[in-house]
């Protein structure tokens, strides 16, 4: 997946200069490169008071439970667990034909939460990217609806839209002028008199299945398949509701190259190598080899502690406030991470297959619950930006480059998942679960 940088991206030049635009009043610039999106309250996201109130107190008697539930691990040196240890042959990460049909039915077939509610602050503002191979432009109509099409445009094909944000009236295609409205309509035709006929109905823009749901904006990248998100998210809505994305404001967002696609994936969903190999990074905060998992369907929710749980067995209960002592970890099916950390800093990693097999592309964003306004709130959140890229992009994806070639030799015996991994195995057997239950050949 590639998009650009979110500043300033815009559709390029074109006849209509009242067309697509950067977007424009919706940007903080914290730095150079920090870019802060604010949700803007016309647009009916936010939760009201007292459903966020009780969000909140639901969210921190639940933060308890899991804290509790973690320091009895902290007390006896255990963690939660699968019920054995799975092996898995090299085959699972670095079978080409394998790779193929579950990027397929999973990537092509299933909803991916692809941007932020946010990210579409208003009416007219867009987003488009490259995911999979399929060009995506997400577009927030005049009534406030989130769609998704892909970014093609019916005449010869030019791309409408430049991968990034952006504001629009409406699409005008870069190459002969061709216009379609933000519901994808077909409005304009440049020298239409001596075009020929094109009857307009038919040659909208293809859209994608597409549903907002706790604050972010999930596509199916197959065309005339519908989904049902709130089936596909099941309790793991009631889940990411808890965070309340929508009221958070993106800070920064980079993109980086990253090894096979499994292989990035599986690190994400444990803390067993935190100590040893980010001793100087995320793992200076967190517990080494504890967790507190549970499942909603294909999705996960992993608790890790931080080092400063054990305060806790000093305080009395009634006085906790758990959430400074864990974190929590929202693993939603195939490949998002949102992990909302203490002190205001909200963590999403979205990790998509490359070109080919070895590679990935991991979006990462870091996102504030309010927005920094001084020096030294910025450089509180810049610190904390600086390293969580260093551990995923310095130490994370050397070691899954070595892996991905060790799988690629021929001569590896695959791998073994230990019970202490429980996130990894219950990614492996559900997407195992999807693929059984997929009939559809590859590319279907
Ligand atoms: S390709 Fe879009 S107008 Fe020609
Ligand atoms: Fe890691």
């Amino acid at each position: 997946m590639q998009s650009a940088p979110i500043a300033g991206d815009r559709c390029p030049g074109r006849p209509f200069s009242d067309s697509q635009s950067p977007v424009e009043g919706t940007l903080w610039r914290a730095a150079s490169d920090r870019i802060i999106f604010t949700p803007q309250p016309a647009r009916q996201v936010c939760s009201a008071g007292d459903l966020s109130e009780r969000r909140f107190m639901q969210a921190s008697e639940e933060s308890k439970v899991l804290a509790k539930r973690a320091l009895i691990h902290l007390k006896n040196k255990t963690t939660d667990q699968a019920a054995g240890t799975l092996e898995l042959p090299a085959s699972a990460y670095v079978d080409a034909v394998r790779y193929e049909r579950e990027v397929d039915r999973v990537f092509r077939h299933l909803p991916l939460a692809l941007a932020f509610s946010v990210e579409l602050p208003a009416p007219k503002t867009y987003l488009a990217m490259s995911v999979v191979g399929v060009p995506v432009v997400m577009i927030r109509g005049e009534d406030g609806v989130a769609r998704a099409f892909i970014n093609v445009c019916r005449h010869r094909g030019a791309q409408l839209c430049k991968p990034g944000h952006g504001t629009a009236q409406r699409l005008v295609c870069p190459y002969h002028a061709w216009q379609y409205d933000l519901e994808g309509k077909l409005t304009g035709i440049f020298g239409e008199a001596t075009f020929g006929d094109v009857d307009r109905h038919t040659h909208s823009l293809t859209e994608l299945g597409c549903a907002e749901r706790a604050g972010m904006i999930w596509v199916n990248l197959t065309p005339g398949e519908r989904f049902d998100i709130d089936e596909w998210l099941g309790d793991f809505k009631e889940q990411l509701d808890k965070v309340e994305l929508e009221k958070w404001h993106v800070y920064q967002q980079s993109e980086f190259p990253g090894a096979g696609w499994k292989t990035t994936w599986d690190g994400y969903q444990e803390c067993y190598h935190h100590g040893v190999l980010h001793p100087q990074t995320v793992g200076a905060y967190t517990i080494t080899n504890l967790i507190v998992h549970d499942t909603f369907g294909p999705h996960q929710r992993m608790v890790f502690a931080r080092r400063s749980l054990g305060q806790l067995n000093d305080e009395p209960e009634a006085q906790w406030d758990a959430d400074q002592h864990i974190r929590k970890v929202y693993l939603g099916f195939p490949n998002i991470a949102v992990s909302a950390v203490m002190g205001g800093y909200c963590l999403v990693n979205q990790v998509f297959p490359g070109d080919t097999l070895e590679s990935t592309i991991t979006r990462q964003t870091i996102l504030v619950r309010d927005i920094p306004t001084t020096d030294g709130e910025k450089r509180h959140v810049d610190e904390f930006a600086d390293i969580v890229l260093r551990a995923i992009r310095d130490e994370d994806t050397p070691i899954n480059r070595g892996i991905v070639q060790g799988l690629m030799s021929g001569r590896s015996q695959g791998v073994v998942i230990g019970r202490n991994e429980p996130a990894v195995q219950h990614f492996h057997k559900s997407l195992e679960r999807i693929m059984e239950k997929s009939t559809r050949p590859a590319g279907a």
